[in-house]
């Protein structure tokens, strides 16, 4: 999909105009205010349709009105899931040129309209005979610097979604390794001999069940006088069976998603490498499956992390925790200022707050804060959880410095301060994207399947 910038949207001869309408107020559009309102009381309700034909009156060949709601109670979000709508709308009307007359909007609209026109655009349908029908020009009148930027973040942010949808028998650790190879930077890939010289016990402990050797990947993004450094850390399971604390086959479905944090952190890695900030950037992924088999890990097994810690193994199914604690204490070394890891790492996240937002926790207030207020800007939402001490007590061990897992109570706060353990003298932020990575059925702007989640606003937070 290419989105032009034009002055004047209504000389453009396209398949569809569309026009909105706020609820209870007239349009900019002569024949929409008469055959639409007037004679056929449309009401303009947030999200609502009318389609109509133009008879060679406009350039256009129809006009999808498409209604904002309140005008006091419109904002960013509406925008972004109005015209998500619309292309949609218009792509399965077979449309090809799109251009949208937007007026009465009272905020820049460039960034929203590019994520929504670009995460509706999104379809993976490599394997179906049937291909979506796309829209291909949109025309609008926009800040085009704007626009140029927020289609790099929505296409890093689609890429992602493609590396997420994807079945995990293509995208295996080694697949994520060349992924990472193919983008435009400095690039690090550990072998097991490797990983296990540097000493992580518990990353290796839950990618020895799997025919698919592990991979650690490490990306490097330099610049000259940096302003801060940090890393990013995906988790990336690439398929979560549960191990040995097999998954019931339901919970098991969705598994390929548990690389989601790593496809985000490839996504980011790829903007950052386009958008070039005055800032250093490490991507860390400890990529491996969790699988059931003769040497696959078992409950009560005790694993010695990078950090020299021990855990004793209480339940398999907890396998992101201890990939990423070899994964902290790697990003630790790095000498970086933040540490920000994102994961589908509790079901315990899900329960709590749906798929309508990402748990977010750590140890620096302003870090967790400005993370928020990010994700709040580009469209996404964030929701802090506490990190106190007391949810670890139910990960003491009788025979090792802890346990993997504890009381069912809390588990995403309990995972968080189980992740707390490799972490040391830097501010650190853990995102939990287990309810927000993939969608079971369509969501606003997006269909089923991978969200992306977490692209937007960690590009956001590095690049501005
Ligand atoms: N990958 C899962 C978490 C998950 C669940 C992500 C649902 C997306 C949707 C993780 O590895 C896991 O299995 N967690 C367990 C932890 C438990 C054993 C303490 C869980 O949440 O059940
Ligand atoms: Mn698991
Ligand atoms: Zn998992």
């Amino acid at each position: 999909m290419n989105i032009n910038i034009v002055q004047n949207v209504s000389d453009i001869n396209c398949d569809i105009l569309v026009v909105n309408m706020f609820e209870g107020e007239k349009t900019n559009s002569e024949i929409v205010n008469h055959y639409v309102i007037e004679k056929d009381n449309f009401e303009g309700k947030f999200s609502q349709t009318y389609l109509l034909q133009t008879y060679d009156k406009l350039p256009a060949r129809k006009i999808l009105v498409i209604g904002f709601g309140k005008k006091d109670e419109f904002n960013p979000d509406k925008l972004r899931e109005a015209v998500a709508k619309s292309i949609k709308k218009a792509a399965q009307m077979k449309a090809k040129s799109v251009a949208f007359s937007l007026e009465g909007v009272n905020f820049d609209y460039s960034e929203q309209f590019t994520y929504g026109a670009k995460i509706a655009d999104y379809s993976f349908d490599k394997y179906k005979s049937e291909k979506t029908d796309k829209v291909e020009d949109v025309y609008v009148a926009a800040n085009k610097e704007i626009v140029d930027k927020a289609i790099i973040v929505v296409d890093s942010m689609n890429f992602a979604r493609d590396l997420i949808n994807e079945s995990a028998q293509i995208v295996t650790p080694q697949y994520l390794a060349d992924v990472a190879e193919s983008l435009d930077i400095d690039v690090r890939i550990y072998e097991p001999d490797e990983i296990e010289k540097m000493g992580m016990g518990a990353y290796l402990a839950v990618a020895q069940g799997s025919k698919q050797q592990p991979r650690f990947i490490h990306m490097r993004y330099s610049c000259d006088n940096p302003v801060k450094k940090i890393a990013i850390i995906g988790k990336g399971i690439t398929f979560d069976s549960g191990g040995m604390d097999l998954k019931p086959a339901s919970s098991m479905l969705t598994m390929k998603d548990d690389m989601s944090g790593a496809a985000c952190v490839l996504g980011v890695m790829k903007a950052i490498a386009a958008l070039n900030p005055n800032v250093e950037v490490h991507g860390v992924i400890a990529a491996c499956e969790n699988m059931i088999s003769g040497c696959a890990y078992k409950p009560g097994d005790i694993l010695t992390a990078k950090n020299g810690k021990t855990i004793e193994v209480d339940n398999t199914d907890a396998e992101g925790r201890l990939t990423l604690a070899d994964a902290l204490c790697y990003a630790n070394e790095l000498g970086v200022d933040e540490i920000i890891d994102i994961a589908t790492l509790t079901g315990a996240c899900m329960v709590a707050l749906g798929t309508q937002a990402s748990g977010i926790m750590g140890n620096d207030e302003e870090l967790v804060r400005n993370l928020i207020n990010t994700a709040k800007h580009v469209g996404e939402r964030f929701w802090e959880l506490p990190l106190w001490d007391e949810y670890g007590d139910s990960l003491k061990s009788s025979f090792a410095d802890m346990k993997n897992t504890g009381s069912r109570w809390g588990g995403a706060s309990a995972a968080g301060v189980f992740l707390k353990n490799f972490v040391k003298d830097v501010k650190w932020a853990h995102i939990d994207i287990a309810g927000t990575a993939y969608f079971e059925k369509p969501q606003k702007e997006f269909i089923e399947g991978a969200a992306g989640a977490g692209v937007r606003t960690l590009v956001k937070y590095i690049a501005g």
